[in-house]
Parts: C-alpha cells; sequence; structure tokens
C-alpha cells in the first residue's frame, strides 16, 4: 500500500465550500460536452449516467430501500436513483453550499419526497440508523478507507450493499505526483482494488463486483481535456485565466498518470455479510 495519510474534512470543506465554489459554471458547461448531453445529470464526478445506472442496478435494491449517498454533492445522484429506482435516499454532505445546491434541485425532483439531504459528515450518521445500502460517487476518496469501511458496516444491515466508482492505484505512483493527487485534492490515498478488497473483506463486506473501468477513465479524461481547450474563451469569461490554466494542469498531470498505467479507475460492489 502507498502512504495513507490523515483524513482531513475541514480541508474537504474549505475545497467544495471555497476553492471551488466557483467551479460550477465550468462543470456545466464541460460535462455536458465531455460526456455527452444525454450522459450529463449534474453529478459532480468522473460518471456518465450509464456508469451511474450500472452501478445502481448492481445494489439490486427494491424500491423503497433505505440508501445513504455519502457526500451526496449537489443532490443529482441521489435524484436519479429516487426517480429511476424508488428508493428513499438520505444524502449526507459537509458542504454547506452543496446542500444547499442540493435542497434547489430535490425540490424540483418528481421524488423529491423520496430524498432527504442533511448537512453532516458521514461518521456523525448515528450507528441506531440502519441502512439497505450506501454508495459514493467521486466522494469516497476523500476517506481513508479502513476507517470508512468501518464505519459503514455499522450502518449496513446483514445483506445489504454498497457500491462505489472511486480512482484506483495500478502501480507505484513517484512520490510528488502522488501526494498532488492525494493530499492536493483532500484524499488521503489511492488504493488498488486488491487493496479495497481487503478492506472491505476486514470489515465484513463481500465483494460482489469489480470492474475496471480503466479505458472508459482515460477516455473521459481525454475528452475533458480536450472539451476545455475547445471551450478556453467560454470558459475564461465565465471563470477567470488563473481558474482555467490551474484546472488544466490538474487535469493533464492526472491524465499523464493514466497514459503511464499507474492510476486507473474502479466500480466495486460489496455485499454486507
Ligand atoms: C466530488 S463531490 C461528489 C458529489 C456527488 N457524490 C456527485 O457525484 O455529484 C465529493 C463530495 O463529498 C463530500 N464529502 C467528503 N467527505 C465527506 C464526509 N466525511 N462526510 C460527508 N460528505 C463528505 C464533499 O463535501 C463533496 O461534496
Amino acid at each position: 500500500m502507498q502512504r495513507v495519510h490523515s483524513e482531513d474534512f475541514e480541508r474537504v470543506r474549505q475545497l467544495y465550500d471555497e476553492a471551488l465554489d466557483d467551479n460550477a459554471p465550468e462543470q456545466e458547461l464541460i460535462y455536458p460536452r465531455a460526456y455527452g448531453p444525454s450522459e450529463y445529470v449534474g453529478q459532480y464526478s468522473d460518471n456518465t449516467a450509464s456508469d451511474l445506472r450500472r452501478m445502481g442496478l448492481a445494489m439490486a435494491l427494491p424500491p423503497g430501500a433505505r440508501v445513504l449517498d455519502g457526500g451526496c454533492g449537489p443532490g443529482a445522484v441521489a435524484c436519479l436513483y429516487a426517480e429511476e429506482f424508488g428508493w428513499d435516499i438520505i444524502g449526507v454532505d459537509i458542504s454547506s453550499r452543496h446542500i444547499a445546491r442540493g435542497r434547489q434541485r430535490v425540490s424540483r425532483s418528481p421524488a423529491s419526497d423520496r430524498v432527504t439531504l442533511r448537512q453532516q459528515n458521514l461518521y456523525d450518521v448515528s450507528e441506531l440508523e440502519r441502512f439497505d445500502g450506501a454508495y459514493g460517487t467521486g466522494a469516497w476518496c476523500h476517506f481513508d478507507a479502513t476507517e470508512l469501511f468501518a464505519k459503514l458496516g455499522r450502518l449496513i444491515r446483514s445483506g445489504g450493499r454498497v457500491a462505489f466508482m472511486e480512482r484506483t492505484r495500478k502501480g507505484l505512483i513517484p512520490e510528488p505526483s502522488y501526494d498532488a493527487a492525494t493530499v492536493g485534492w483532500a484524499c488521503p490515498a489511492i488504493y488498488s482494488t486488491d487493496e479495497y478488497i481487503e478492506i472491505m473483506g476486514a470489515a465484513s463486506f463481500r465483494s460482489v463486483m469489480v470492474e475496471d473501468m480503466s479505458p472508459h477513465f482515460r477516455a473521459l479524461q481525454a475528452s475533458q481535456i480536450r472539451e476545455r481547450l475547445v471551450c478556453r474563451e467560454e470558459l475564461m469569461r465565465r471563470t477567470s485565466q488563473k481558474q482555467f490554466d490551474t484546472s488544466l494542469d490538474l487535469a493533464r498531470a492526472e491524465f499523464s498518470l493514466t497514459e503511464q498505467g499507474l492510476l486507473g479507475y474502479a466500480l466495486i460492489v460489496a455485499e454486507r455479510m
């Protein structure tokens, strides 16, 4: 395992409430173009709507299931699953901006009565609450996986499922690049799929699906970079030259790791034993 830094949720909150707060116009412009128009539903993660639906189906939970969205962000994934799978979703997020945006979105959803969003750290969810499932998209990278799955093990009923899509480490990433891709994004570590499986096993989760999404991730990264360049003028008008340059540099740095075969992406679904 490569180094696991400490969790730092104050930095996570600052990242989303302050540093990335003016990121929304960039996201609204780039994501629909990079993913394809019907593949962007407001998600703040490297997952298309088709990926999200595939993950939801793999959770195999019935309508009415009580499902935790850990790090729900602006609530688009919660709305999608409530609308399409009929789940009752409790979304938690430590970012007040995301929860405020998410509540607006939920109020417009035909499934608004099935989605509750709370400004809360996932670790503060009471273990008296029981869930049939939990999922994370673009959010579980901010956790130390050992701590996260131990907590989820206490929240999910036996036979319930967890699912997530995240970056994975496929080789030894040179230290400066590793730190930029972890600490730089308030993430403690990048785990390999084997490490995830082992950590989940220790928390009584048996993996039922492990899909290597690396080629798809690579194509998505490439199209995000391409669309940023195509929309350069508009992006600089909507944000700033500095924001444009920073985003492009970060996207290129991560893409370079993917191209070297060091960074990948996976969909993992596991059942609580
Ligand atoms: C990249 S966003 C993804 C949002 C959402 N899942 C989506 O796909 O649109 C990551 C989110 O995780 C949230 N987050 C990170 N750590 C958290 C924690 N310990 N408890 C609750 N939310 C957390 C952040 O505040 C942020 O909104």
